[in-house]
């Protein structure tokens, strides 16, 4: 069985004080009697503060990108070890928006990934296909393709070790969710193409999940959880999303 999981990104979102409010709160209401794990992805410069107000919880922290290098002369860069010594378990690999904002490319998602396996993270792969990219019907070719470019420099048991959002680009802060069937749609393409080893490998759906709409996306196979953003900035909103995932258990 795939592990259910939660996870919050808050994206370039909020003070010092308001990401330790928030971990704070999710810290003292949540516990993971019920095996479904949560993580926040707070940005880097509050990654302290998180870590230390999550310190003794069962909510576990994750940074939002990681440089591909290990060390060096790579200005304003952070790498994966850096995140670990911060208390990381877990980062964003390829997230849609530095896919489309800051020029990452399938390759280069491939060397973050495999550099953050070997930090001893467990990278979140983001996946999914532009609104034209699906107008088209690209989108189970599109995601594939995101997928194997990472089968290339890691072995497909490393892959399956981690966790793989999809997450359709036109659903990103749009409010417009996926319906379940959509989102089923490539969560069952994305688990064929993992094969046997995928079995166990969590798939978490993203793109404007909300208290409202997360009980039936939850509901569907091959969805283990979500990558929530918006709704995961306001502590009630992210706990009652989470707490649906609980009743799929
Ligand atoms: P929203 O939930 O705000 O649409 O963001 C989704 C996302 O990009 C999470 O990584």
């Amino acid at each position: 069985m795939a592990k259910s999981l939660i996870a919050g990104n808050w994206k370039m979102h909020g003070t010092a004080a308001s990401a330790a409010a928030i971990a704070g709160e999710l810290a003292k209401r949540w516990n993971n009697q019920n095996s479904v794990e949560m993580i926040v992805f707070p940005p880097f410069v509050h990654l302290t503060s998180v870590a230390e107000a999550v310190g003794g919880s069962d909510v576990a922290v994750g940074g939002q990108n990681l440089c591909q290098f290990e060390s060096g002369a790579y200005t304003g860069e952070v790498s994966a070890a850096m995140l670990a010594d911060m208390g990381c378990q877990y980062v964003l690999v390829g997230h849609s928006e530095r896919r489309a904002l800051f020029g990452e490319t399938n390759e280069t998602v491939a060397e973050k990934f495999k550099a953050a396996q070997q930090a001893g993270l467990i990278p979140v792969l983001c996946v999914g296909e532009s609104l034209q990219q699906r107008q088209q019907k690209q989108t189970l070719e599109i995601v594939a393709q995101q997928i194997s470019a990472v089968t290339e420099p890691v072995a497909l048991q490393d892959l399956c070790r981690a966790v793989i959002a999809y997450e359709p680009v036109w659903a990103i802060g749009t409010g417009e969710t996926a319906t379940p069937e959509q989102a089923q749609e490539v969560h069952g393409a994305i688990r064929a193409q993992l094969g046997d080893a995928g079995r166990e490998t969590t798939l978490l759906y993203g793109g404007s999940v909300n208290p409202s709409n997360a009980v039936e996306l939850f509901a569907q196979p091959d969805i283990n959880g979500g990558l929530v953003g918006g709704a995961s900035l306001k502590a009630d909103d992210f706990l009652n999303i989470a707490q649906q995932l609980i009743e799929q258990e």
